[in-house]
């Protein structure tokens, strides 16, 4: 199948993110660190991995420090030459994007991830284009996208991230309702945004990663509220299909965290502390006897 090459992605970073309150008061919660890069780093990172070069995100007020963190940062720069420093300087430029790569737009007001989307309507255009929920980190030897585009190469239309969950968190996920599986691809008839475990079709659920046609985004002009009150993405997924284009579920490989919850930020903390080689072992040690401290307390 010839598939148009996906350069477009959509970032949608107006959430208030008020589980991380006090955080979030001053901070937006996509700079929120894990380990010493941003969760935002993480998300431009995958994408650029997997072909994009155009970035647009979808802010809200207070946002401003998630733009200023992409700017160049040239009086840092000649300090950490002039001390030289040059692993710190190559840190600090591998997190530089051209000029006008990033194209902000603004939502208004929250009113779900789908109106979230069609917010960059302008920018995406009549083409397909990649959405990326920085809560969702997915630590991956190959970058979860950019299995996604491969997969996408072979069957166009419109590819979501799945993953199986326990069957009584579907009601915090959009839910595939599955006809055919070919080994990682599920060829999906059916989305429901968070039912209830006994509503739900199945528990392979939708994972913050989508490769969407820019029909997603025609549908998205007449939404209705769905699911919580709030415009849904999943909604206008679940369209295509009604309208014969194919939509698949895509069983990525690698662990994803949901860094949207505390006890998931925390988890890819310890995670993402462990897998880095400066810190792995003073981290580990010190776990190692945090935990059997604790298990011999018991
Ligand atoms: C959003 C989507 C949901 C998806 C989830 C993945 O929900 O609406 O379909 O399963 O992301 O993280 P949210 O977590 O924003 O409530």
């Amino acid at each position: 199948m010839t598939t148009r090459k996906v350069t477009k992605a959509v970032f949608p970073v107006a959430g208030l993110g008020t589980r991380f309150l006090p955080a979030t008061k001053s901070i937006p919660k996509e700079i929120m660190t894990l380990v010493d890069r941003p969760l935002i780093q993480y998300a431009i990172d995958e994408a650029r991995a997997a072909g994009i070069t155009e970035f647009i995100f979808v802010t809200s007020r207070g946002k401003s420090a998630l733009e200023d963190y992409f700017d160049d940062a040239p009086e840092l720069e000649s300090s950490l030459e002039a001390a030289g420093k040059t692993a710190l300087l190559e840190t600090l430029r591998s997190t530089y994007m051209p000029s006008g790569a990033i194209a902000y737009v603004r939502q208004n007001r929250a009113q779900g991830l789908g109106h979230a989307v069609w917010c960059a309507r302008q920018l995406v255009g009549h083409e397909p284009f990649a959405v990326i929920l920085t809560d969702d980190v997915i630590a991956a030897e190959k970058p979860c996208l950019q299995q996604m585009m491969e997969a996408y190469a072979e069957t166009g239309g419109n590819v979501v991230a799945a993953m199986e969950v326990a069957p009584e968190k579907t009601s915090s996920y959009g839910v595939l309702d599955i006809s055919e599986e070919h080994g990682a691809l599920v060829r999906v008839r059916g989305m429901v945004e968070k039912p209830r475990r006994e509503d739900a079709p199945s528990n392979l659920a939708v994972i913050g990663r989508y490769i969407l046609t820019p029909y997603v985004m025609e549908t998205l002009n007449q939404a209705k509220k769905g699911a919580g009150g709030e415009i849904q993405l999943t909604d206008a997924i679940a369209a295509e299909i009604d309208s014969g284009r194919p939509v698949h579920g895509f069983r990525f490989r690698g662990q994803r965290f949901d860094c949207g919850s505390k006890a998931g930020f925390l988890q890819a903390t310890v995670a993402y502390g462990l897998a880095r080689e400066d810190l792995n072992k003073d981290f580990r040690q010190y776990l190692e006897e945090t935990l059997s401290l604790r298990a011999a307390a018991q």
